[in-house]
């Protein structure tokens, strides 16, 4: 009988994605449980993007110490964000993990867990180099829990160049390197034969994919390639640096109709002065400028953003201007967080930082602006027909099913059929919630 393997993952979507890869590297081994207390290895890969989800890691792996008492053989590993930038450390505190290993390193897991098995000395690889190519890892079927997927995340680059002053992920993830073309259509081609009719593309700035790799597309040209694969029919992608978004994606996303109306544009903040500071490279100017392209050429574009609050040196006029511009862009959805000092990063050692209190303060004015912006839109949306790519039941009941608009927006809508998880339906909207809509079923469009 096979083993079985737990893993938990904090973070993002890079990480939900490296997380499948690992049990597909492990599957010759070990099937995936959803019950930690039945595991024979436990994997938990982390995220140190801001301090909170860091701190997470330790209560987290702190939890299954007591199952290694009853269970002699189970091994505990740390992957992820956190496991490159503390790797022995993390085996200093928490003496009874068996292996760390850095976003990179993780591809060898199998290679480490044969060698764990014969010698329990614990095992830490965090080796992080400019010319790391991440190997070809296809989907596989039989990881039960994730067969018959609509949509799935595909990695088509690792790390990032911009070194923003707040931001750890140049230093956990490395320097930006683009995946091959081939290998990326592979990918999304055998995962369209598993069923999955909508892909989105990952990387910490999608727009400079293949700029510094010879005889590669570029981005636009990328998403073309990946548009003619026969029965995939959306693609979506994140998360576009402002700086990088061409006048030519914006003319690709307008006239490939599988490519998605929505773009995730991080903002970070409205002030030139903090923006300049955060080593964004754009000013606010530069910024409504790309919306309006944007706009002009995809007219139901939603755009949603991340925000911090709080930057260090921001005052209360630079803040002003982040709630400026959210009332001018009026963003579908946004992601706003304080600002958390992190290791490695220039911003750590400025001086002028704003206290915790009113970090609070200005995220909370942030989230209630954006609250009505939000519901705003989302009325807008009763009444029409929209088309929605339906991925399953809905989170709250099994009589409704849910899908996606291409803005991105959930529906959950009633359905005399309830078997059209992945089809593209036609859904009339009757009501806006928070995060959400909600609507009746028209008809089938594919
Ligand atoms: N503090 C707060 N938020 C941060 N982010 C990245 N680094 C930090 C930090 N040090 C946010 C940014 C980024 C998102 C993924 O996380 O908004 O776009
Ligand atoms: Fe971090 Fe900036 Fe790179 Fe995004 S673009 S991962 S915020 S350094």
């Amino acid at each position: 009988m096979k083993k079985r393997v737990y893993i938990k993952t904090f973070g993002c979507q890079m990480n939900e994605n490296d997380s499948e890869k690992v049990l597909i590297l492990l599957k010759e081994e070990y099937v995936p449980t959803d019950n930690p207390e039945e595991a024979d290895l436990i994997i938990v890969n982390t995220c140190s993007v801001r301090e909170k989800p860091q701190h997470k890691v330790y209560s987290e792996v702190g939890r299954y110490k007591p199952l290694k008492k009853k269970k002699k053989h189970l091994l505990i590993g740390i992957i992820g964000c956190v496991a490159q930038q503390e790797g022995e450390n993390l085996i200093k505190k928490l003496p009874y993990v068996d292996f760390v290993l850095g976003t990179q390193s993780f591809y060898q897991i199998k290679e480490v867990i044969t060698k764990l098995q014969k010698d329990p000395k614990p095992i830490v690889l965090t080796e992080l180099t400019n010319e790391f190519k991440p190997p070809l890892v296809l989907p596989e079927e039989t990881l039960s829990k994730n067969t018959e997927k609509v949509t799935a995340f595909v990695t088509i680059m690792q790390g990032c160049d911009n070194f923003c002053s707040y931001c750890i992920v140049p230093y956990v993830r490395g320097r930006e390197t683009s995946r091959p073309p081939e290998e990326i259509i592979e990918e999304i081609k055998r995962l369209v034969e598993l069923g999955v009719r909508e892909v989105t593309l990952l990387g910490q700035n999608v727009n400079s994919y293949g700029l510094k790799e010879k005889g590669y597309p570029d981005f636009p040209e990328l998403l073309n390639q990946i548009a003619a694969i026969e029965d995939l029919w959306r693609i979506r992608f994140t998360t576009s640096h402002p700086k990088d978004l061409s006048e030519k994606l914006i003319r690709t996303m307008a006239e490939n109709p599988k490519i998605c109306h929505h773009i995730h544009l991080p903002l970070q903040a409205g002030s030139n002065r903090i923006l300049k500071r955060m080593n964004r490279k754009y000013t606010k100017e530069e910024y409504l400028e790309k919306v309006a392209k944007l706009r002009e050429l995809i007219p139901d574009i939603a755009i949603t953003t991340d925000i911090i609050v709080g930057f260090p040196g921001e005052t209360e006029e630079d803040f002003e201007e982040t709630l400026e511009m959210l009332k001018t862009v009026r963003y579908h959805e946004i992601f706003s967080f304080k600002y958390s000092d992190r290791p490695f990063t220039t911003a750590k050692n400025f001086e002028d930082k704003i206290p915790e209190e009113e970090k609070e303060i200005r995220l909370k004015l942030v989230q209630e602006l954006q609250k009505t912006i939000t519901q705003e839109i989302y009325q807008q949306y009763v009444g029409k027909e929209m088309e929605v790519l339906v991925e399953g039941f809905s989170s709250k009941s099994k009589t409704q099913l849910m899908g996606r608009t291409s803005t991105n927006v959930i529906v959950n809508f009633y359905s005399p059929r309830l078997d059209l998880k992945g089809r593209l339906v036609k859904v009339r909207i009757e009501e806006a919630g928070k995060h959400s809509l909600k609507g009746r079923y028209l008809e089938i469009l594919k």
